[in-house]
């Protein structure tokens, strides 16, 4: 019989505990919690009990210990390279949450551990998973809305909802530990939108800006507009991507050369905290709803789109094969919303590539303030990025 895969659960916060513990301890055939860690006492007794796996305030320990086969960190994004680095030298494969981490250098840096170590390295993109993204990628795959000239993921109407209050409940705020405001914690949209329009991006113009009541000096943005493009042949396939916490529209468009097709949630607002209220094909003949469950609640929605996620990258490890995001796709969605916030700081559109600036790949948004911005720049006139919050 084939034995579960020993899992190391790395970081017990929120999405630790609300998310991934349950989806594994609901399928004991294929995982096997072994190790829990985390340095707040609370939450690791939290793990314990839930687990009865040892548990370690040293995460290091905790990755080397024998017994583990894969390890899951699910700890902040700005503290996950030297625990990536750790596990893939150590022969075990990952589990990482998004985003890879909060500096393109540092995710680039534990890609390439895991891909010498030759270990599988899974990024939970979760969203692919949700029904309405796989039913609109099998939709644009079958031909129907033609080729995709454009792509909208409006998200404004995120929720800021805090960490696990036993560790630092506000470092989503903190611009050294998160790395970016609400694009960077949802850029779930930017992999979504790259996969809808079908090609890598390759450009992005974007706007960021700290624009809610008391945000000012927050230091982290509030509000990300980012336009994604592509080279498609010899044609330019566009993206956009709206994101901003607060109470702004949510809603997914795509617009084929032989027709449209609509995502919508319950009042226009944004996924996963709105229900799906339907999805529309329009084309020359006619309009049609599509058979997607509606009126699913956050709490069932997210478990499922989880619980395939990170069976996904369980297979993977089983059989050999490669995971729906991999190290490498995860760097490039990290490096489309870092190149995001550099061509928002320069006022002009940037390439992918070096996330738009060298300085901005190896020292994250910390660099920005050091790049000559113009004076109409967001970021300069927001005082973006600058420094670290004490939480
Ligand atoms: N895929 C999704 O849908 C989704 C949803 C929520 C959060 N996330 C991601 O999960 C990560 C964690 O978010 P969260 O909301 O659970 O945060 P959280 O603040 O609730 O939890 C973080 C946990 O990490 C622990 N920790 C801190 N330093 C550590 C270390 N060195 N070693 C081990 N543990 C350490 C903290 O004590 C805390 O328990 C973030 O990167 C976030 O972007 C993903």
């Amino acid at each position: 019989m084939k034995q579960p895969l020993r899992v190391a659960l790395i970081g017990c916060g929120n999405i630790a505990l609300n998310a991934h513990l349950p989806a594994f301890l609901a399928d004991p055939e294929r995982y096997q919690v072994v190790a829990v860690a985390d340095p707040t006492p609370a939450r690791l007794q939290m793990a314990a009990e839930a687990t009865h796996a040892q548990a370690y305030v040293d995460p290091l320990e905790a990755i080397c210990a024998p017994e583990v086969d894969i390890v899951d960190v699910c700890t902040p994004q700005h503290l996950r390279r030297d625990l990536l680095i750790a596990a893939a030298e150590a022969g075990k494969h990952i589990i990482c949450e998004k985003p890879l981490a909060s500096i393109p250098a540092d995710a680039e840096a534990a890609v390439k551990a895991a891909e010498a170590a030759g270990v599988v390295l899974g990024v939970v993109h979760n969203y692919l998973f949700l029904p309405e993204i796989t039913t609109a990628l099998r939709i644009i795959a079958s031909g129907e809305l033609g080729a995709v000239r454009a792509v909208t993921v409006n998200y404004l109407g995120v929720l800021d909802l805090p960490g696990a209050g036993s560790y630092r409940p506000l470092w989503r705020h903190d611009p050294a530990a998160a790395g970016g405001g609400v694009l960077m914690d949802m850029l779930h949209a930017v992999y979504l939108a790259e996969h809808l329009l079908g090609a890598p991006f390759v450009r992005v113009s974007g706007f960021a800006d700290a624009d809610l009541p008391g945000s000012r000096g927050d230091g982290v943005e509030t509000m990300a507009l980012a336009r994604f493009e592509a080279d498609v042949g010899e044609r330019t396939g566009v993206a956009m991507v709206n994101m901003a916490w607060g109470h702004g529209p949510g809603g997914v468009q795509v617009t084929g050369t032989e027709g449209r097709l609509m995502i919508s949630y319950v009042d226009d607002s944004t996924p996963p905290w709105a229900p799906l209220a339907g999805l529309t094909v329009t084309t020359v003949e006619g309009t049609r709803r599509e058979d997607v469950p509606t009126g699913v609640e956050l709490p069932q929605k997210m478990s499922v789109s989880m619980a395939d996620a990170l069976a996904d990258i369980a297979d993977a490890v089983a059989s050999g094969g490669r995971p729906a995001a991999t190290g490498r796709d995860a760097l490039h969605t990290l490096a489309c919303t870092m190149a995001t916030y550099t061509s928002a700081a320069l006022g002009r559109t940037v390439p992918i590539k070096d996330a738009g600036a060298p300085g901005v790949w190896s020292a994250g948004v910390g660099a920005l303030a050091g790049l000559e911005m113009p004076a109409h720049s967001p970021v300069a006139r927001g005082r973006l990025f600058r420094g670290q919050q004490v939480r």
